[in-house]
């Protein structure tokens, strides 16, 4: 990096800024940053320039149901990175306290160096270690998996609400869970394209008791090759834990992932959770990386 360092705001109606933002965040679509519930792209998106160029965004995502904002970023590899990352996180952190947040989270691959230095160097503390687990679906057997004992059905327009309840009933507490309002909770299923089957529904005399959320993550394939899937959340109703069914409806999941021709399947976890790390254990998941979540409290 040669030139001067300029960071600004986003410009929403620039081309330039959303063909950035995509190149750098691997092809995710900018255009669902624009109907996201709380947040505004020209207030919370911030881009470095260093002659002309785009050298890289950072995003303060609000979560201020738990005082927090979430800090994305991304510095093209052509940068230098212990210049570009401080530069950004300077205005990131202005916009935090200015919505009102306490702390802010950053959540960085536990191999990246680099980024840690630079956090570390902003007084930024690790507070947490999630893991990426994966699952080869050829090594798991699923034949049992769609005689479900529990009464369960698939998503269905509407179902928005229900969805939202048993999500906050869920993870209620749990570390870095901003409760979903209604409308969070259309826009997630929005933006990952989910198809109905892509959410099962456990039900107990018509009342949801769980769910599992799965995504297909079209067009993404794992380094070996494989088409990936994900699922993406996992819940059982407090009262009707420890029966077998967070267990049955993550298998349903997966049959139906394995039914869409997924191969790979990633599930991401906090390494404090112990019922389901071991859940996902058992099922022959197996850790492939970690992320350090880093802390910063507003002073
Ligand atoms: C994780 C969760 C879905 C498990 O649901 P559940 O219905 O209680 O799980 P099951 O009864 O099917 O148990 C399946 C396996 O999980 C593991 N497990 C479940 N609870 C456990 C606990 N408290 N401690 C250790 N292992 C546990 C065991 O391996 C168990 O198999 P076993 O009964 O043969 O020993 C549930 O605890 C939950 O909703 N937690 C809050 C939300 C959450 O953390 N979701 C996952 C986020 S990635």
């Amino acid at each position: 990096m040669s030139g001067k360092l300029i960071v600004r705001n986003c410009q929403q109606q620039d081309t330039v800024d959303a063909d950035a933002y995509e190149r750098l965040k691997d092809g995710v679509v900018f255009e669902h940053l624009l109907t996201k519930p709380g947040y505004r792209v020209d207030q919370n998106l911030f881009f470095a320039e260093s002659d002309g160029e785009v050298a890289g965004y950072i995003n303060v995502l609000p979560e201020l149901g738990i005082n927090r904002t979430v800090l994305d970023y991304a510095v093209s590899p052509s940068q230098n990175l212990p210049a570009v990352l401080p530069a950004l996180i300077r205005p990131a952190l202005k916009r935090s306290k200015q919505m009102g947040a306490s702390l802010t989270h950053m959540g960085i691959p536990v191999l990246e160096t680099e980024p840690m230095a630079v956090l570390e160097n902003l007084d930024f503390k690790p507070v947490r270690r999630f893991c990426d687990m994966q699952l080869n679906l050829a090594d798991i057997n699923l034949d049992n998996a769609d005689r479900m004992e529990w009464q369960h059905r698939y998503f269905e327009d509407g179902d928005e609400a229900l969805l939202s309840d048993i999500q906050n009933r869920c993870f209620a507490g749990a570390w870095g869970y901003n409760p979903n309002s209604v409308e969070d909770t259309a826009w997630q299923l929005k933006v990952r394209s989910n198809f109905p089957e892509d959410v099962i529904l456990a039900l107990d005399k018509g009342e949801v008791i769980g769910y599992c959320w799965t995504e297909l993550e079209s067009g993404r394939a794992s380094s070996k090759g494989l088409p990936k899937g994900r699922v993406y959340m996992l819940g059982v109703d407090s009262r009707y834990r420890d029966r077998g069914l967070g267990r049955h409806l993550l298998q349903m999941g997966l049959l139906h992932l394995k039914k869409q021709g997924r191969e790979l399947i990633e599930i991401t976890v906090d390494t404090g959770n112990v019922a389901a790390v071991t859940l996902y254990q058992s099922l022959g998941f197996h850790l492939f990386s970690e992320t350090v979540w880093y802390e910063k409290i507003m002073s």
